[in-house]
């Protein structure tokens, strides 16, 4: 039997609770995820875990994430009293306890990630598997390799056409995400014929699911981490 994909808690387990929060990060925990993925944002001196550039439809707020000052954003409520969290505390809650998918979202994120992930790792409940590094962003993820070359990256594809040879060459991906729109056995073939694993992003059905796991993809994406097989909750 293939082995069964792994589970990636999409912004937590935010079909269950207010995407990238620290409820929807123990939800994961609690459901048995292989992984958690969130969003980050560079503000001021912090990094703030956030999906969209704007406040306007996950919190309370209104404007540019990049324009408020740290005090603002978490003055507001990111659903059901949840606070917009900070890199940190995130990985205070889930170092340890489940693997930990970092997306570059914002400008000028790879370099204080990167630091953020080596005083991580020099405690000893955490190492550079534990962490994979994502983007849509070229320019982060050529900056994060370019600055720490055993870090886990992979990058985010949405559209063709691939560019395998800067993927190879610069990047040197430990897995490739691609959207499930792109999910074809012909492509999951070819990404593994050059040894890379495939996360696929982001499925919340279970015909979706079955179809990916039908064609032999490594990882998926989804906000309820029950629906993949092999997780606690999965029936
Ligand atoms: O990293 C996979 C997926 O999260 C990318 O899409 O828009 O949900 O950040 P998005
Ligand atoms: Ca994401």
């Amino acid at each position: 039997m293939a082995p069964r994909p792994a589970c990636f808690a999409h912004r937590g387990a935010s079909g269950h609770a207010p995407e990238n929060t620290l409820a929807a990060f123990k939800k994961a925990i609690d459901l048995g995820a292989d992984w958690i993925e969130l969003d980050v944002y560079a503000v001021e001196d912090r990094l703030v875990v956030m999906h969209d550039d704007t406040l306007d439809r996950t919190t309370n707020g209104r404007g540019a994430v990049m324009r408020q000052s740290i005090n603002n954003i978490r003055s507001l409520d990111a659903g059901n009293g949840e606070k917009v969290p900070f890199l940190d505390e995130v990985l205070d809650l889930t170092c340890g306890r489940i693997k930990i998918n970092i997306e570059l979202k914002g400008p000028d994120t790879a370099i204080p990630v990167i630091r953020v992930i080596e005083a991580r790792i020099a405690e000893p409940v955490c190492d550079y598997k534990d962490f994979l590094i994502s983007s849509f962003d070229r320019k982060q993820l050529d900056t994060a390799r370019k600055q720490c070359p055993a870090l886990p990256l992979a990058p985010n594809i949405k559209r063709r056409p691939v560019h395998w040879k800067y993927i190879t060459t610069a990047i040197r991906p430990a897995a490739i995400h691609i959207d499930m729109n792109l999910a074809t056995r012909k492509l999951i073939r070819q990404i593994h014929s050059r040894g890379w694993p495939v996360h696929v992003f982001t499925a919340n059905s279970l015909a979706e699911i079955e179809r990916l796991v039908g064609m032999g993809v490594d990882g998926i994406f989804t906000n309820y981490p029950e629906l993949i097989p092999g997780t606690k909750q999965h029936q």
